[in-house]
C-alpha cells in the first residue's frame, strides 16, 4: 500500500470516540490493534485481569492506555467489545449490567451466540442495551495479546446475529468497525448460526480431539503414532487447538453440537453396516459424493482467494491482435451428448461407461443432481465416468434444492425427468439462468399432469411436485427447442400412452438417438418425435464426440485469420449440429470433412479449415436451429465478411445465456463495426475491426467469440466477465494459445 493510500484510509477526525475490548487475548488484541491502528476512534482502552497481558497490550501499541476496573473503563464508552472466553460472558454481562452505559454499544466475539444472548438477556432483564452479537470467522495457532495483528480479520467473514436489542444505528456501528479492519461482513439468525458453526467447526474439532485420544488410549499406540502417516496428521492437525477454549466453545453450544453429532452418528452407523456387510456400492457412493462435494468446496474457496487476489470477480481476458492459426486439436466433448449421458445412464440399469466426457461446469451440474439423488457416478477423470444406474424408478429424494448453476440445458431436461418422481424437488441457478424461461417446460408438462411452480414471469426457481401421474399427449412445439423436446421425452418415459412432440424447424436429436442406444425405441416420423412408457434402458457405452459448438470457435479463427489451416479432430458433425460448416461455406469458407464415421451412434468427422476471403450473406432461415449456439462467433465471421450479412428468425438468441444479438451487437460496434440489430436478428456489415473495452455478461460464447475476433483487429480486445467459459470449455484459453490465438487472462500473458 502507497503511503498516499494510508492517509485516505485514516480520517481526519475519529469518527468513533472510546472504544473499550475486554479481554486482551489474540481476537480481543487484533480487534484493538486494528482500530488502534485504523484511527476512527478517539481512545482504545483495554481491560484485562492478567497484568502481564496488560502490560505487553501498551507495549505492544495493542491499546491507548488499561483499566483493571471494569466499570472505570466503560465510563463514557461508545462502543464495548466483549473478547473474554465464551463461558465467562455471562459474569462479565452481568457485571455491565450494574452500570449506567449510556449509548454504548454493546458486541462480542463468542464462537457461539445462542449462550451470549441468553446470558445478555437475564443480565439486562427489564433495563434496555444496545447490544450487536458477532463472531468473527478468523483465528490463528497462536494465542495471546503478544500474537495480535491488526491484519488478522482482513478478508475473513464476520457473522453478526442482531437481536431484538440491536437498534439499527448500533449494527451499521458495529458492521462498521468491521469493514475498517478489512472484513466481510454477513448477518445471520442465532439460531442458523450456531447451527453451521456447530456442523463446519465444532463437529470437526470433536472427531479430532476422540480421534488422537482414542487411538493414544490404546496399549500399541506408540506402533500407531509411529507409522501414522499423512492421512492422520492432517485429519487431527487441529486437535492441536486449545484445550480450554474448546471446552469452554461445547458447553456453550450445547443444543447445537448434540443435534449434528446425531445426525453425523447416524451416517457413521451406516457406513459401520455397509463395511460389515460388504456393500462396496454404499461405501463408493459414500466416497465419490464426497470427494465431488469436497472438490465442489474447494473450488468455491478458490474463486474466493480469487477474489482476495483481485478484489473483483471479474475475470478479463485481454486479446493481443493479429496471429495466424496451425495445428491440429481436439476439442473438448459435446456438452449436449454429455448432459444426455448422465441422465440416462442413471436411468438406466446396469453400469454405463462414459468416455470423452466434457468436464466443464454445467456437464458437472448435471452429475452433482444425479449424485444429490442417490446415483453413484465416478468420475469424470480425464472425460471417463462411470454411472452406475439406479433404473426409471430408482432416484432418491435430495436433501435440498438441485443447483443447475448456469446450465440451462439441465434445468429444462430435468424438468421433465422428476415431474414423474415420486417425491418433490426444488430446481435453482445462477443469476444468468435464474432469468431464463421456463414456462416453455413447465407449460406443457402441467398439460401432461404435472405440477410445477416457476419463479415470477415463468423463471427459476422450479418447483416440482412430485407423485404425480402424468399422462402421454402430443405437443406441437411453438419455438424450436431441442430442450423442450427433450424435455417432454423424457417426462413421457413415465407418462401413460404415447408423448409425442412435433417441432416446427429440426432440433439436435442427441435425446432420441441416445435413448435408442439405451434400448429405448423412440419413433421419429417427419418433424414428430414418440416414446412411450414400460421400457427400460439399458446400460451402455458411449463416447462423446468433440463438441462442434467449441469447434465452431476455430473454424471462424482459421477462416479468418490470414494464412492459416487447422485440423479439428472427432467432431461431432450430427446434420442437426451442422448449420455452423453450412454458414461459413455459404459466406466462402473453405472447410472439408475428412475420415468420417459413425462412433456410438453419432456421426463424426476430423475437420480441415483454411483462412478464406468470406463474404457477407443472408442467412437461410432453416439453418437458423441448426447453428444456434454458433451465432455470437458466426457474427464476428460476418464482421471480417466483405459485405452485408443480415441474420433473421433468430429471436431464440435473446433467451440464452445472455441477450446475444444484444451484447454481440453492443461489443461489434465498440469494435469499430456496423452492427443493427432487429427483433429476431442481426444486420451486419463487414469492416475494420479495432480494439477496445467488450463485455461478455457471464456468456461464454461470448467470450470466446470476442477472442477469436482479435486475430483481425487492429489493436487489443479487452474482455470482461469471462468466468463463465468454464461451464463449456474450461480448456479454451490454452487450446486457443496453442494455436495461435493471442488471448490469456488479463495479468498472465
Ligand atoms: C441444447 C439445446 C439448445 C442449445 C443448448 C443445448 C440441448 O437450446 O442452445 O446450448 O442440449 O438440448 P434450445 O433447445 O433451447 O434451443
Amino acid at each position: 500500500m502507497s503511503e498516499s493510500d494510508v492517509t485516505q484510509l485514516q480520517p481526519k477526525e475519529p469518527s468513533i470516540g472510546r472504544l473499550v475490548v475486554v479481554g486482551l487475548g489474540l481476537i480481543g488484541g487484533s480487534f484493538a490493534k486494528g482500530m488502534r491502528e485504523s484511527g476512527q476512534c478517539s481512545e482504545v482502552v483495554g481491560v484485562d485481569l492478567d497484568a502481564a497481558s496488560r502490560r505487553l497490550a501498551v507495549q505492544n501499541g495493542v491499546v491507548d492506555r488499561c483499566e483493571v476496573d471494569l466499570r472505570a473503563a466503560c465510563e463514557g464508552a461508545d462502543v464495548i467489545q466483549l473478547a473474554v472466553p465464551i463461558l465467562a460472558m455471562e459474569r462479565v454481562l452481568a457485571e455491565l449490567a450494574g452500570f449506567d452505559l449510556g449509548q454504548a454499544v454493546l458486541t462480542d466475539v463468542g464462537s457461539a451466540k445462542g449462550n451470549v444472548l441468553r446470558a445478555a438477556r437475564k443480565a439486562f432483564a427489564g433495563k434496555s442495551v444496545r447490544l450487536v452479537p458477532g463472531h468473527p470467522i478468523a483465528g490463528s495457532e497462536r494465542s495471546g495479546v503478544e500474537a495480535a495483528n491488526a491484519e488478522l480479520f482482513r478478508r475473513h467473514k464476520v457473522i453478526l446475529t442482531p437481536c431484538e436489542q440491536s437498534d439499527e444505528a448500533a449494527l451499521a456501528l458495529v458492521a462498521e468497525l468491521w469493514h475498517v479492519l478489512g472484513a466481510d461482513v454477513e448477518l445471520m439468525e442465532v439460531e442458523h448460526h450456531d447451527q453451521v458453526l456447530a456442523a463446519t467447526s465444532h463437529l470437526p474439532h470433536l472427531l479430532a480431539f476422540t480421534l488422537v485420544d482414542s487411538l493414544a488410549k490404546r496399549s500399541e499406540n506408540l506402533e500407531i503414532f509411529r507409522y501414522a502417516a499423512g492421512g492422520f496428521r492432517d485429519f487431527t492437525r487441529i486437535a492441536g487447538s486449545d484445550p480450554v477454549m474448546w471446552h469452554d466453545i461445547f458447553l456453550a453450544n450445547r443444543e447445537a453440537v448434540l443435534r449434528t453429532l446425531d445426525v453425523f452418528r447416524d451416517d457413521l452407523d451406516a457406513l459401520r453396516d455397509a463395511v460389515d456387510a460388504g456393500d462396496g456400492h454404499q461405501l463408493l457412493g459414500v466416497f465419490t459424493r464426497a470427494r465431488a462435494a469436497r472438490e465442489h468446496f474447494s473450488k468455491i474457496l478458490a474463486r474466493r482467494a480469487y477474489v482476495d487476489a483481485m478484489h473483483s470477480t471479474d475475470l478479463i481476458f485481454l486479446a493481443k491482435p493479429g496471429g495466424s492459426i496451425s495445428g491440429r486439436i481436439r476439442v473438448p466433448g459435446d456438452k449436449s451428448i454429455s448432459h444426455r449421458s448422465i441422465m440416462l445412464g442413471s436411468l438406466a440399469e446396469g453400469t454405463t461407461e462414459v468416455e470423452g466426457f466434457l468436464e466443464g461446469e454445467d456437464a458437472l451440474a448435471t452429475i452433482q443432481a444425479f449424485r444429490d439423488m442417490g446415483v453413484v457416478i465416478e468420475g469424470p477423470h480425464n472425460g471417463r465416468v462411470t454411472v452406475h444406474g439406479v433404473g426409471l424408478n430408482g432416484l432418491k429424494a435430495p436433501a435440498g434444492p438441485l443447483y443447475m448453476g448456469n446450465s440451462g440445458t439441465s434445468m429444462r431436461l430435468l424438468s421433465g425427468l422428476l415431474a414423474a418422481q415420486p417425491f418433490d424437488t426444488v430446481l435453482t441457478g445462477d443469476a444468468s439462468l435464474s432469468k431464463r424461461p421456463m414456462n416453455r417446460v413447465a407449460k406443457p408438462l402441467r398439460e401432461m399432469g404435472a405440477v410445477i411452480e416457476t419463479g415470477p414471469e415463468g423463471r427459476p426457481p422450479l418447483q416440482i411436485k412430485g407423485g404425480q401421474f402424468l399422462t402421454g399427449m402430443h405437443y406441437q412445439m411453438p419455438m424450436a427447442s431441442a430442450q423442450v423436446k427433450s424435455c417432454l421425452l423424457l417426462a413421457g418415459l413415465y407418462a401413460s400412452g404415447t408423448t409425442s412432440v412435433t417441432e416446427p424447424a429440426p432440433t439436435r436429436d442427441h435425446t432420441e438417438r441416445m435413448l435408442r442406444g439405451f434400448g429405448c425405441p423412440v419413433q421419429v416420423e417427419g418433424s414428430t418425435a414418440s416414446v412411450e412408457a414400460g421400457h427400460k434402458l439399458s446400460a451402455t457405452r458411449i463416447e462423446v464426440p468433440a463438441d462442434i459448438s467449441s469447434a465452431a470457435f476455430f473454424l471462424v479463427a482459421a477462416s479468418i485469420a490470414k494464412n492459416s489451416e487447422l485440423l479439428l479432430e472427432h467432431v461431432g458433425i450430427n446434420p442437426t449440429r451442422t448449420g455452423v460448416i453450412d454458414i461459413l461455406k455459404l459466406m466462402g469458407g473453405d472447410i472439408t470433412l475428412e475420415n468420417q464415421r459413425e462412433v456410438g451412434g453419432e456421426p463424426v468427422a476430423d475437420i480441415r479449415v483454411r483462412s478464406a476471403k468470406l463474404k457477407g450473406i443472408d442467412i437461410p432461415e432453416d439453418l437458423v436451429p441448426l447453428a444456434i449456439d454458433e451465432f455470437p462467433v458466426l457474427f464476428v465471421a460476418a464482421a471480417c465478411a466483405e459485405g452485408r450479412t443480415v441474420l433473421r428468425g433468430a429471436e431464440e438468441l435473446r433467451v440464452k445465456e445472455s441477450d446475444r444479438i444484444q451484447v454481440m451487437a453492443d461489443g461489434l460496434q465498440t469494435l469499430g463495426i456496423k452492427a443493427e440489430p432487429t427483433p429476431d436478428g442481426i444486420v451486419i456489415d463487414g469492416g475494420v475491426l479495432g480494439g477496445g473495452e467488450v463485455w461478455a455478461h457471464g456468456d461464454h460464447r461470448i467470450a470466446m467469440s470476442f477472442s477469436v475476433a482479435s486475430l483481425r483487429a487492429t489493436a487489443p480486445i479487452r474482455i470482461h466477465d469471462c468466468a463463465n467459459v468454464a461451464t463449456s470449455f474450461p480448456n479454451f484459453l490454452a487450446l486457443a494459445a496453442e494455436v495461435g490465438i493471442r488471448v490469456a487472462e488479463e495479468g498472465n500473458a
